[in-house]
């Protein structure tokens, strides 16, 4: 099939991520679909502050060099992911030698510390930062996290300050989320953006994540935020995109009996992972359509990038419960592409 890269050449970058597996198997038959239909690349958990960084004075640099290395060969532009994130950071980076957590000086400093680690090991290599993940509330409000707790409302700010500082200066900086197209957190990114921008704070872009699924979000709200996100100046990366065929609404919320819901066969209808040929379409129209919305707004929009490469390893399978047979990428689990991949390419 056609590069999906080409197809899209001129418009935005298309991405894909390196899974920490990946980087520890170099015979994976997924670096035949990374190598020539993504002209970007992400670290899917390699880069997170507990993956490189598990214990105060230990650190793992392997896979993260090794994506570095892929993506440099492969000439694609690299996604720095993730700087501060509240998820998957642990404990010890909050918390002084006895325990007690940090004051707010010396966690800025540990902060400051690890951008300037990742600055001076891959900085001339990696160009796109995601500098925040997701500290901010569907209500716009600020997300009640441990940094949240020890630096106060100023977290995304005091971030975004080091990443200016540390960072090579044609470095593009992120602040990225999932739910950009809620109406209460879109305008609280919207106020961010403006804010940061008053006070002479860079920042370059805004990332959505796009983990959509089959009806959420509905393609208005899509254009409403990159509209919105656009009329800040900032360009629009979509980050993270996935369609989640299975739907996941079903285990949030006050009363939802995770276990019942797990053990229902309904919640994972299609265990031997073959999709009907109507669900199959359905899937294909909706990514369709969504590559529609982007391609007419494409000129608000650097980059488009899939959280995974195929449905074989794609976190959905594991998220928001282990076990699903999910359907969320263009390429099968035997890694070929899917009706939906050749849906995608004539949107271009
Ligand atoms: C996910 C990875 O894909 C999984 O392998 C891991 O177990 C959890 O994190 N938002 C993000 C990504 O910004 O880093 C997350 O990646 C998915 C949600």
């Amino acid at each position: 099939p056609p590069s999906l890269h080409e197809a899209f050449e001129g418009k935005f970058l298309i991405g894909g991520t390196l899974s920490d597996s990946m980087l520890e198997n170099a015979s994976d038959p997924g670096f035949a679909i990374v190598s020539k239909h993504f002209n970007s690349l992400s670290p899917e958990n390699c880069m997170k502050w507990g993956n490189m960084n598990p214990l105060l004075d230990q650190y793992e640099w392997e896979l993260s060099d090794r994506f570095v290395e892929y993506g440099h060969n492969f000439g694609q532009e690299m996604v720095g992911h993730v700087l501060f994130w509240h998820s998957q950071t642990p404990d010890w980076v909050f918390e002084d030698e006895n325990g007690a957590p940090l004051s707010k000086e010396a966690l800025l400093e540990r902060m400051r510390e690890r951008a300037r680690l990742m600055a001076k090991r891959w900085g001339d290599r990696i160009k796109i930062w995601d500098v925040v993940n997701e500290s901010i509330e569907g209500d716009g409000s600020w997300r009640k996290s441990k940094y949240q707790q020890i630096l106060g409302d100023e977290f995304t700010e005091l971030a975004f300050r080091i990443a200016m500082e540390e960072l090579p200066t044609d470095a593009i900086l992120l602040y990225n989320d999932y739910g950009m197209t809620d109406p209460g957190r879109r305008d609280a990114v919207v106020a961010m953006i403006q804010d940061f921008k008053s006070k002479g704070i860079r920042i370059d872009g805004v990332g959505m994540q796009g983990h959509w699924e089959m009806s959420y979000p509905a393609l208005s709200e899509i254009e409403d935020s990159l509209t919105a996100f656009a009329a800040t100046g900032v360009k629009v990366h979509i980050t993270e995109l996935d369609l989640d065929l299975l739907g996941r609404g079903k285990f949030f919320g006050a009363n939802v009996d995770i276990e019942r819901l797990k053990a229902d066969p309904a919640t994972n209808p299609y265990p031997d992972g073959n999709l009907p040929p109507s669900e199959e379409k359905r899937f294909a129209e909706r990514y369709a359509e969504i590559f529609d919305v982007l391609l007419k707004h494409h000129e608000k929009i650097d980059r488009v990038t899939f959280w995974g490469v195929s449905d074989l390893t794609t976190w959905l399978n594991g998220f928001p419960v282990e076990g699903r047979t999910n359907f969320a990428l263009l390429f099968d689990r035997q890694f070929k592409p899917k009706p939906a991949f050749y849906r995608v390419l004539e949107t271009a």
